[in-house]
């Protein structure tokens, strides 16, 4: 594990119950986030990213269930917090920037308000808390910041808009930054420049970032550590540098099948797809979990779920073969 976590997830196993079936999103998922780096999180759709990131929130919905395990942030178990002392950790130390910046705006107030809003907690005069909004909106790259204050957020672009919402986190100063897909709505050209910006924030406010993303090349340009989860488990996890160059599990495997290097470089924003579907959920086969799609299955794999092993210093993989 890495040393001085921000965050550490042990063992976390979320459920919901459907339509009396239970949906075992997350199962056993074990996870630091190092001081200062930044984890991007890759899977297919429906392996369980949002509901991990919504349980270290804990904005989960109300058919959800904590089964196990716990997440503790700078020393303190999110789930023994009470719902206010929870809100604060959401307002002033953990902030998140979604796919739709809109759901971070308020499409009332201009955006110089909010960006004056979000320092409530600070009692400098509102002259100093308007110059830092400037200072935010021309660091993201919004030109002719001071006259864009009494802006409303649909009077820019969507890329506009997503870097108002990295501007607003500036101001925050988070400890650690969760962003769930917030380029996939953007076309290449803004996707990298928002990335530059996630980038510029990082290296500024040193906070930690933890990134969920479909598109592998931004992961690997944007991330030091990489997690890839399959059906609501994580298989593998490792810097990214060995995760890209020596990936270990069959199913992050055929994720990067293709040279690492035209990843990194790729603007294709597609995820690969692998042929075969998700197990259920809500009926999971023994064994490990991705023995039914698995090109190196063998008789093990039917029957034994696979535990997690360390290939070397912090890269892990959860397969027979190692
Ligand atoms: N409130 C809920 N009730 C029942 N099932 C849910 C609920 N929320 C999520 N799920 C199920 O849990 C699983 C994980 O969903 P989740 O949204 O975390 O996936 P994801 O990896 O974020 O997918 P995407 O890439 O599409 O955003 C899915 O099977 C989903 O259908
Ligand atoms: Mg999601």
């Amino acid at each position: 594990m890495l040393s001085d976590p921000v965050l550490q997830i042990r063992n976390l196993s979320v459920e919901f119950s459907a339509r009396k079936r239970t949906i075992r999103a997350l199962r056993n998922i074990d996870l630091d986030i190092p001081r200062g780096g930044t984890v991007g999180v890759v899977g297919e759709s429906g392996c369980g990213k949002s509901t991990l990131i919504l349980s270290i929130m804990r904005l989960l919905a109300p058919n959800s269930k904590i089964v196990s395990g716990d997440i503790v942030f700078e020393d303190r178990s999110l789930f023994e917090l009470t719902e206010r002392e929870m809100q604060s950790v959401r307002g002033n130390e953990i902030s998140m920037i979604f796919q739709d910046p809109l759901t971070s705006l308020n499409p009332v107030i201009s955006v110089g308000q909010q960006l004056i809003d979000v320092q409530y907690r600070d009692s400098v005069a509102k002259k100093v808390k308007q110059q830092r909004a400037i200072d935010a909106l021309s660091q993201v790259g919004i030109p002719d910041a001071e006259a864009r204050l009494s802006s409303f957020p649909h009077q820019f672009s969507g890329g506009m808009r997503q870097r108002i919402a990295i501007a607003m986190t500036m101001i925050e100063e988070p400890i650690l930054l969760i962003a769930d897909e917030p380029t996939t709505a953007l076309d290449a050209t803004l996707e990298v420049q928002i990335i530059r910006e996630l980038k510029e924030l990082q290296k500024q406010s040193r906070c930690s970032i933890l990134f969920v993303s479909h598109h592998l090349g931004v992961v690997a340009d944007l991330c030091d550590y990489v997690v890839v989860m399959y059906a609501g488990e994580i298989v593998e996890q490792g810097p990214v540098r060995d995760l890209f160059y020596n990936v270990r599990h069959p199913y992050a495997q055929k994720l990067l099948e293709c040279d690492p290097a035209r990843i990194v470089r790729s603007a294709e924003k597609k995820f690969p797809t692998i042929p075969g579907d998700l197990p259920d959920l809500g009926n999971l086969p023994g064994g490990c979990i991705f023995s039914n799609r698995c090109h190196s299955a063998f008789d093990k794999c039917e029957t034994h779920s696979p535990r997690r092993t360390e290939v070397s210093t912090g890269h892990s993989v959860s397969c027979h073969l190692y």
